[in-house]
Order: structure tokens, then sequence, then C-alpha cells
């Protein structure tokens, strides 16, 4: 198992670029699998839940090409129509097959998701849309089983906001016979990549970026070309990294629109931001000021940044507090984050952070992949050495986190455990 060592105190400088969103890539490598044939999709990093995707779409069928960034899937010769225990228990997001294998095949047999570090993970709302199209599911041996005999379009009212089973229900309805209209859609911009790219495919949706959207089922679709979105969260991360170490640097090749919420916290606390159509410059302030946060769906804050901005936010000068509301036990960074000499408590769903005047390096245990994250910033920002174990999750969701903080000037080695 591999760690990094940071030794704190570094400025950050200069410019770092973003990689392309896996929260948007892996709905789109799933959605390749409604058209036969070979679809190329362009911006894509290695990172491990991508190759896990790429892995799954394997045992699926597909043949899959993935050198440098760029990821061929041909769905061509697709036929085993399982996503298995020990992926799904590995990567929830091996759920979005559950929506395409149906379109395309008529079942599906996805091992029920389970626990995960960061909460509860209920899947009812994706088994609801997949019901309301028509769809027979059954629970059995801890896998979900669906058949159908043919989809058919239907009205799908999400009673929340969730990313997943918006995806999937999309990925369902592009193909399923008539019109389907889904009310209080998730907003998110990976939603709205899926979309670019379903009906780049050939799909009719219409209402992108409204909590309304209307699918006029088609027939056939077709493979086709795209470039994968910039990823909001690790742009989200650089910010917070450069503020905790007192930084100004310029991020490239992300999109300054799918931040704005983020960029106003960041304005609030004092950083002065400007941005351009792919890039941001940050000039942090001497000082941080506290604030208060709520984590809420797209596009208010995103919970996917809180831990990061929860370390940030304890070089604070005073208290602040973060509301978590997508998941509300999403708080495992805040004990290690303790252990580097914050002083963080949780009541109900909040994280309060109150004032410290310095972090100090110890040895902490990633246990998810954005509380890694706040931990890699603490550690940048914290006296001496800090020694983080189980990075794993880390090379989940970031692009050679260490190498891009290294550009920037950072004391952060990999070093095998
Ligand atoms: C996506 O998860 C992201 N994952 C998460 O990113 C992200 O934190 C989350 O959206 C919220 O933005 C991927 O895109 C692969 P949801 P998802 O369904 O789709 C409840 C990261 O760090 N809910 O939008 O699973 C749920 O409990 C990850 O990159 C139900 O009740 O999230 C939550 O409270 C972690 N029933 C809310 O909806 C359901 O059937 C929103 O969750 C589904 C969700």
């Amino acid at each position: 198992m591999e760690k990094f060592i940071i030794n704190g105190g570094n400025k950050l400088n200069g410019f770092v670029r973003i990689s392309g969103a896996k929260n948007a890539i892996l709905p789109i490598m799933a959605a390749s699998l409604l058209a036969e044939g070979k679809s190329v999709l362009e911006n894509v990093p290695q990172l491990n839940d991508i190759k896990m995707m790429a892995h799954l779409l394997r045992i699926i069928g597909a043949r899959v090409d993935f050198n440098n960034d760029v990821m061929e899937i041909d769905s061509t010769h697709c036929s085993f129509c399982e996503a298995p225990y020990e992926l799904v228990s590995k990567m929830r997001a091996s759920i979005y097959v559950l929506g395409p294998l149906l379109a395309r095949f008529g079942e599906a047999k996805v091992s029920f998701p389970g626990g995960c570090a960061i909460g509860t993970r209920p899947v009812d709302l994706h088994l609801q849309a997949m019901e309301a199209l028509g769809t027979e599911i059954r629970i059995e041996h801890g896998y979900i089983s669906a058949r159908s005999s043919g989809l058919k379009g239907n009205k799908i009212d999400f009673k929340i906001s969730s990313v997943g089973a918006s995806a999937n229900a999309l990925m369902a309805a592009v193909i399923a016979k008539g019109k389907t209209v889904i009310e209080n859609a998730a907003l998110e911009p990976e939603i709205g990549s899926l979309i670019e790219f379903l009906n780049l495919m050939g799909a009719r949706i219409s209402g992108k970026d409204t909590r309304r959207l209307v699918i006029e089922g088609v027939a056939k679709l077709e493979p086709v070309r795209m470039k994968m979105i910039p990823d909001r969260i690790e742009t989200g991360t650089f910010l917070a990294a450069a503020v905790i170490t007192g930084s100004d640097i310029t991020i490239e090749n992300c999109n300054p629109d799918h931040i704005k919420v983020p960029i106003n916290v960041l304005k609030k606390i004092g950083c002065r931001i400007d941005t351009g159509s792919d890039l941001i410059k940050i000039k942090s302030p001497k000082q941080i000021k506290p604030t208060t946060i709520r984590t809420l769906p797209y596009p208010e804050f995103p919970t996917d940044l809180q831990a990061q901005f929860t370390a940030m936010l304890s070089l604070a000068d005073g208290e602040s507090r973060i509301e978590e509301n997508i998941f509300p036990d999403r708080f495992m960074h805040v004990a290690e984050l303790n252990r580097l000499d914050a002083d963080i408590g949780v009541i109900n769903n909040s994280a309060v952070i109150r004032c410290v005047k310095k972090l100090s390096g110890a040895p902490v245990m990633a246990t998810d992949l954005r509380a890694s994250a706040a931990l890699v910033l603490a550690g940048l920002a914290a006296q001496g050495y800090t020694e983080i174990s189980r990075i794993y999750h880390i090379d989940r969701g970031y692009d050679h986190i260490e190498q891009k903080l290294q550009k920037l000037g950072a004391d952060i080695r990999r070093i095998k455990g």
C-alpha cells in the first residue's frame, strides 16, 4: 500500500491543469453500451474508478482501449448483462449499467450496493424509475434482477434530486417506446454532459439544465466521439489548496461556471478571484475569514467539496460551520483532521470548525476519496511531516494529485508502504 509523505509549509505558485470529470465520465462510459459500435471519449484521466468501470464494461463484453487520455469503447459484442458483487462492492457507480443494459437487452443483474464510507446510500430512486418504465425488479441473493419485455415511456417524479437516479432514468428512457417526463431531475453539470452525449448519439432529450426533462424515445442510437468536461471538484480542491497554504495560483482547463457557489464562498472569506472562460486565478488572503456553508444539490455548494473546505476553514480567524445536507454522516475526515491539531466538532449534520493558529504534521489515514483530499490539503499547511496512508482512495478520483502539487511547489512524495 502506498502513502503520501508531505513536508508542510511550502507556498504554492504557478499553474495547474484540471483533468476530465470522473463523475461525468462514469455514466457516459455506461451510456456507450446503448449503441453498437465504437464510441470515443476524449479528456479521460487514468483514475482507478474509471479503470474499474472499463473492467466492468469488458466483463459485459465491450472492447475498451484506454491510451493516454482517450478511451475507445466498442459495445458491438456485449452479451453478459451483469455487474458482479466484486466490482459493485468496490465502486457504487457500477449501478450506472442498470439503465443501459435494460434498454438494450431487456435485462440486467446488478449486485445490490451495500454500505459506504460516506453514509447510507440507498438506490430506491433508481429502481422506482426503472419500474416506472416497465421493468420488473426483484431483489434476491444480494442482487437486483431487472427484466423488461420492452421499456415504455412514463412520468418519473423524483422525490429528491439524485444524480445517479437521473442518469439511470435518462439512459433507460432514451430508447423506451414513447415519451418520458422526468420531474425534479438533477441539475449537476455531469447530468448536462450525459444529456449532450446521449443527444449526440441520436437521443431526443429536451430541458437540459432544468429540473424537467422530456425524452422522446428513439429506436436506435449511434456511437459518437465527445470531449469530457473538466472536473469541478478537482478545481475546487486546488482552490482550497491555494487558500490553506496562503498561495496565489492559476487553474487552467477548468469551467468556472460549474463552481460559482464555491467561488463566492472563497470571495467571502477574503480571496481575490479572476476568471476567464477556462481559467481561474486565485489570490489568497493573509487571514482567512470564517464563514457558514450549507451543502445542497447543484447549483448550491457541493458535498464533494465539504471535507476540503472543512480543512481549509480550520485555519480561519474565527468559528466556521458547514452543514452537510446530502450525506449527513459524511464526516470521517474530522477525526483525522483533529489529529493534525485542527479543532473540529460534529453536531448532528454540521461540522463546527473552531479556529486554530496552526496545524501540525502527524500520521493519518485516508477513509474515502474527498476525506483523503482534505488530509492532503491539511498536510500541505501543517508544520512538519504528515504521512497519509491508504491513499488508494485518492487515486480513485484525483489524477496524479502529488505530481500536480509538486509542480506547484509542494513537498509531497508517494512512497511504498
Ligand atoms: C453522485 O453520487 C456522485 N457520484 C457523488 O460523488 C456525489 O457526492 C453525489 O452524486 C452528490 O452530488 C458519482 O457521480 C459517481 P445522489 P450519487 O443520488 O448519484 C439520496 C465523489 O466523492 N438518494 O445524487 O450516488 C442520497 O442518499 C462521490 O465523487 C436516495 O435517497 O448521489 C443522497 O442523500 C461520492 N435514493 C441524495 O439522494 C436513491 O435511490 C443525493 O444522492 C439515490 C439517492
